[in-house]
């Protein structure tokens, strides 16, 4: 079941995209799960990032599902390219899209995994009405954009809310937890009810990435 599942995905956000190969090769030593790609436009968020050229030489040089974190206007004109690109996971944030159940069942018709993005200050109940649809919820614990800032501690309870919502429905999709994650705290949002922990500047700006990737992925298995 995906809510017993407790998997370490590496924002690439914080890599030396000058040494991208190695650094994928690094995080998959010490056991990642999936690569986390955060896509960035420079309107929904103030940062640009990159776009699906680099899901697509992801793709070449790694077999670790491909996990797209749309943090773009109007998604829906790029979920293709996306798709075409090898994304394994498509997750659109609920601020950014008109028509969500259109979108979510749009990204599940092509056989590609559909997640749902809430900002901090997005209430859980603007995604109530879509938990049976989606296969992951992810909460930003950051406002979203860069990487390297705090974890805002009200996520714990919004973590805790959603795997209740998730017990009472009956339902079973990955709660995804994205921001701030490092050793000091994944073990409390594991206890939440987190199960796709998602960390870049504690991965990739730390000594060892291999090491950090492990030890992460130890204390909450
Ligand atoms: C922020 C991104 C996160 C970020 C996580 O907008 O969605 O994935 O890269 O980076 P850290 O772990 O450094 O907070
Ligand atoms: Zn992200």
């Amino acid at each position: 079941m995906k809510k017993d599942k407790k998997l370490i995905a590496p924002s690439i956000l914080s890599a030396d995209f000058s040494n991208l190969s190695k650094q994928i090769r690094y995080i998959e030593i010490g056991g990642a799960d999936w690569i986390h790609c955060d896509i960035m436009d420079g309107k929904f968020v103030p940062n640009l990032t990159f776009g699906p050229l680099v899901v697509k030489s992801l793709k070449r040089i790694s077999n670790l599902p491909l996990d797209v974190h749309l943090m773009i206007e109007r998604p829906e004109n790029l979920i293709d390219d996306f798709i075409s690109a090898g994304a394994d996971f498509i997750t659109v944030h609920q601020e950014a899209v008109v028509h969500l159940h259109r979108v979510i069942n749009y990204i599940k018709s092509k056989n590609v995994s559909a997640g749902v993005s809430i900002n901090p200050s997005t209430p859980l109940c603007l995604v109530e009405n879509i938990l049976e649809y989606v296969d992951m919820i992810l909460i930003m614990s950051v406002n979203p954009g860069f990487g390297g800032q705090n974890f805002i501690d009200s996520s714990i309870k919004k973590i805790e809310t959603l795997s209740e919502m998730r017990e009472t429905k009956g339902l079973d999709f990955y709660i995804q937890v994205d921001g701030g994650i490092s050793r000091t705290n994944i073990k409390t949002i594991s206890n939440a009810g987190c199960n796709v922990f998602v960390a870049g500047s504690s991965i990739f700006t730390s000594d060892n990435i291999s090491a950090s990737t492990a030890e992460l992925k130890n204390i909450v298995n």
